[in-house]
This record gives structure tokens, sequence and C-alpha cells, in this order.
């Protein structure tokens, strides 16, 4: 995992920062595990973009989660980008140390949301105001991606079927 990541870093190369959001998607697939109470993006004004969503689970307490996530590029369709990783989630939250590539994912939204602990989940999953800036900046300083349209995708597994899928369209140029 640290090879891969070195690797990544070294592949990747740096250009001017601009990370802007395109689209979002929130799916409950399974909607007796769980729906979205929202999820959207709002345009503050041209500098202040972000991202929420509210996720009501109904199979509390969640002790068993897998989450599956991938990066897709875009050209000709998006297509399978460097990523397409799974994690135990709750073993990944007891440490989050021990997965690097999951890690980084993580810090994306940790701060901003209440999924900052280890499992069980008795509640409600909220995100709240990730924007763009934030992104940004890790995007950009702490792992520089190519310019080009990007989808980070999502799936939310229990019991090894998705209930939950997440798709987060970026342009970086
Ligand atoms: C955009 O909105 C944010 C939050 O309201 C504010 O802090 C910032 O100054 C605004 N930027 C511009 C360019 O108006
Ligand atoms: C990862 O790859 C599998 C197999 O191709 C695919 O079914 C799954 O949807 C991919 N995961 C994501 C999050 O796109
Ligand atoms: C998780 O985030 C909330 C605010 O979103 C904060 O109050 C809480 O202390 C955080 N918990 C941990 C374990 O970091």
């Amino acid at each position: 995992m640290k090879r891969e990541l070195y690797l990544l870093v070294t592949f990747l190369v740096n250009v001017q920062p601009l990370v802007e959001f395109t689209n979002i998607k929130c799916d409950a697939v399974d909607p007796n595990f769980c729906n979205f109470e929202y999820c959207y993006l709002k345009s503050v004004n041209r500098t202040y973009k972000y991202y929420s969503l509210k996720a009501n689970l109904f199979k509390i307490p969640v002790t068993k989660i897998k989450v599956n996530f991938a990066i897709y590029k875009f050209a000709n369709g998006y297509k399978p980008f460097l990523y397409n990783v799974t994690v135990d989630g709750c073993k990944f939250l007891r440490n989050p140390k021990s997965n690097p590539i999951a890690g980084y994912v993580y810090g994306f939204f940790k701060d901003r949301s209440n999924v900052n602990h280890s499992c069980p989940y008795d509640h409600d999953i909220v995100m709240d105001k990730l924007s763009t800036q934030f992104f940004n900046d890790r995007v950009t300083k702490i792992l520089p991606f190519p310019e080009g349209k990007y989808l980070f995708q999502m799936n939310w597994m229990a019991s090894n079927t998705i209930r939950a899928v997440f798709k987060l369209y970026i342009q970086k140029s």
C-alpha cells in the first residue's frame, strides 16, 4: 500500500490548482437499509461551493459495513483510474492508519462528518458542507491529480450487498 501511494504521487503531475464539484448523486439502493434525507451541491458564490448529505439508517446499530470506493477519470466515458478498493469499514475505523489509501479518502470528510468514530453506528450519517476549497487543498497539495473530469464513487455494502451508492463528480483544471 505504501509503495502504491508512493508510485501514485510520483506518477501524477502538479498543475494549476482548481477543483470544482460538478454533480453529486446519492442512491439508496436498498430503501430498507437507508434513505437520503438530503444530498445536494450548493454554490454560495464563485469561490464557495459545497455539498451536504444526510443518510437515515434503518438497520441500527450498524456493526458491519464494507466500503468499496473507486476513482474514475473521464476519457470517452468514465474509465477506472488507479483505485477500486474495498475496506472493512469497522475494522478500518478502529485503526485509520492501517490503510493509507482509505485513510487519504477518509481525510476528505472525517472532520465534517459524524462518521468520525468507530462502530457501531446507531445514528444518522451527516456530511456537512464539504467545500471545494478543502478538496482543492488536499487534491493539489497532499496528492496532486492531473487535470480532467473525475468521478469518485463509494458503494456502501452490508452482507456483501450494495445498500447505497454515493457519487461525486469533480472537475480539476
Ligand atoms: C463567498 O461566501 C463566503 C461564505 O459566505 C464568504 O466568506 C466569502 O467571502 C464569499 N466570497 C466572495 C468572493 O464573495
Ligand atoms: C469496483 O469494481 C467492481 C468490479 O468491476 C465494480 O462492480 C464496482 O462497481 C467498482 N466499484 C466502484 C465503487 O465503482
Ligand atoms: C467527531 O466530529 C464531531 C463534530 O462533527 C466532534 O464533536 C467530535 O468530537 C468528533 N469525534 C471524534 C472522535 O473525533
